[in-house]
């Protein structure tokens, strides 16, 4: 049976937005206030029964949800900019993801890629080593998650070169395993009272423009954020020769979508390549189609040595996985790499899958024509409303960071609460972001319909309005 809110068929997206309405539910449709009472009582189960520590952004609990649109238990139907965190990029429950799920399901569900061999798995290695940046070899393993992916990236830069230090960034966020949080720049909330952590990591600033450590302005500044680390970095802190990788996202997500000038990643690598030092890009966030390109780092005209990626790799299920060029995987030691679940077959299934519907529907383009459209939309907002301080990012993966005023670019985590909080009453889920609390991220599925997009966009303006 089609759920009540049921989403086109992908070939059909193009079609539906431009022809016909594809017989279009009201949304939102918010019919209690949010939380509604049985939203209420599940929070609260919640609240008794799980660690404040695993956060709650929305208060609301969510029945079900289709492409973009999510509804909750109390009957109210929203608009999804969040994606899960940037995870469910095709929409939720889109049907082929959903079939390519059951059939999979009906095939095998597990073996443990250590116990037995099974295709999907394989499969998805060779198309992950052909999708990414590079004409060079490399090889690819699965995981389950971002963070995982990361402290795989990083075991094999150990064992590959032997060096085992780590550079990494202020306002950076790579996840919360040990290695993972000891390489994230930002103490509250990820570190409060984690400490000691992993030997081995050296911080520095990213290129976080609007709010330059160095106090100087893009390109007058000639990179100064990248020569931080030859200039001081490696002259009183750490020796390059020890240092195996440098670990940065390509536009910081949880840091505020903060994507760096043009020509930073270039520089980056040059310097990296110099010391012997390899590149590791945390595309987790960024990956598949969310900047408008398959990759983020493409934007930059670079080839990482190794890749991380998770999130939209498969529409919603647990899967991670690391690229890497062949030198640095091919001899990492046998059991050293892998877990029980790893590259689960349903995973890997779907993660085949989303590759190919990407690339069938150009999800990639029409993200970065999305992207277009949105920012034209907040930098008309940007010339009306004076707390907002900056509107930035790369395609679609835009946000606005919100100040007490322009002048002085006091944060104003506040007006930013204030603003998602009646988002939520109007219908429509957001994100925050940033070091000070204080950035709306726009994460919605990179398949919504252009009506849904604008109504959203209705609903974040009045609410921008009425705060900013
Ligand atoms: C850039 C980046 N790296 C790593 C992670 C950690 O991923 P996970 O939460 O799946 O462990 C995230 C999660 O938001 C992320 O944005």
């Amino acid at each position: 049976m089609k759920p009540a809110l049921f989403h086109p068929p992908l070939g059909l997206l193009t079609q539906a937005n431009t022809i016909c309405r594809w017989n279009m539910p009201k949304v939102p449709n918010v019919v209690t206030p949010i939380p509604g009472p049985r939203s209420k009582e599940l929070i609260d189960l919640r609240s008794k029964y799980v660690p404040p520590g695993v956060y709650l952004v929305q208060p609301v609990t969510i029945k079900e949800s289709h492409g973009a649109v999510m509804t909750d238990v109390d009957g109210n139907t929203l608009i999804d900019f969040t994606s899960g965190i940037g995870v469910t990029s095709l929409g939720h429950c889109t049907e082929e993801i959903v079939d390519t799920i059951c059939d999979q399901a009906h095939k095998l569900i597990h073996s443990c890629i250590h116990v037995a061999n099974y295709e999907p798995y394989v499969a998805l290695a060779k198309r992950l080593t052909e999708i990414t940046p590079g004409k060079f070899a490399k090889r690819a393993m699965m995981i389950n998650s971002g963070s995982e992916a990361i402290e795989n990236a990083v075991k094999i830069v150990r064992q590959a070169t032997g060096r085992k230090n780590l550079i990494s960034f202020e306002n950076s966020f790579h996840g919360r395993t040990y290695m993972a949080m000891t390489l994230t720049g930002k103490w509250d909330p990820y570190k409060v009272g984690l400490d000691p952590f992993v030997p081995g990591v050296y911080f520095t600033p990213y290129a976080y423009c609007y709010r330059c450590p160095f106090h100087q302005e893009y390109p007058a500044c000639g990179l100064a954020c990248v020569h931080h680390i030859d200039k001081s970095l490696f002259k009183t802190q750490v020796d390059p020769k020890t240092v195996g990788a440098i670990v940065a996202e390509p536009v910081q997500g949880e840091g505020g979508f903060i994507a760096p000038p043009p020509d930073y990643f270039k520089e980056l690598k040059s310097l990296a390549d110099e010391h012997g030092i390899k590149l590791i890009i945390d595309e987790v966030q960024t990956g598949f189609g969310r900047t408008g390109k398959m990759w983020a780092i493409e934007h930059y005209g670079v080839e990482p040595d190794i890749i991380a990626m998770a999130k939209a790799i498969a529409n919603g299920l647990p899967l991670s996985a690391v690229v890497a060029r062949d030198e640095l995987m091919k001899d990492i030691y046998p059991g050293s790499l892998g877990g029980t679940y790893g590259g689960n077959p349903i995973a890997c299934a779907t993660a085949l899958k989303v590759i190919e519907i990407m690339e069938r529907e150009k999800i990639p383009q029409r993200a970065a024509a999305m992207g277009r459209k949105l920012r034209k939309r907040l930098d008309e907002m940007y010339g009306k409303y004076d707390k907002i301080g900056e509107v930035r990012g790369l395609g679609p993966m835009l946000a606005m960071e919100f100040v007490a005023d322009r002048e002085t670019k006091k944060p104003d985590a506040e007006t930013s609460s204030k603003i998602m909080k009646e988002c939520l009453q109007k219908g429509l889920m957001t994100l925050k972001a940033g070091l000070y609390n204080n950035v709306i991220r726009l994460h919605p599925p990179l398949t919504i319909e252009d009506e849904y997009l604008n109504t959203g966009m209705d609903i974040l303006e009045a609410a921008v309005k009425k705060y900013a």
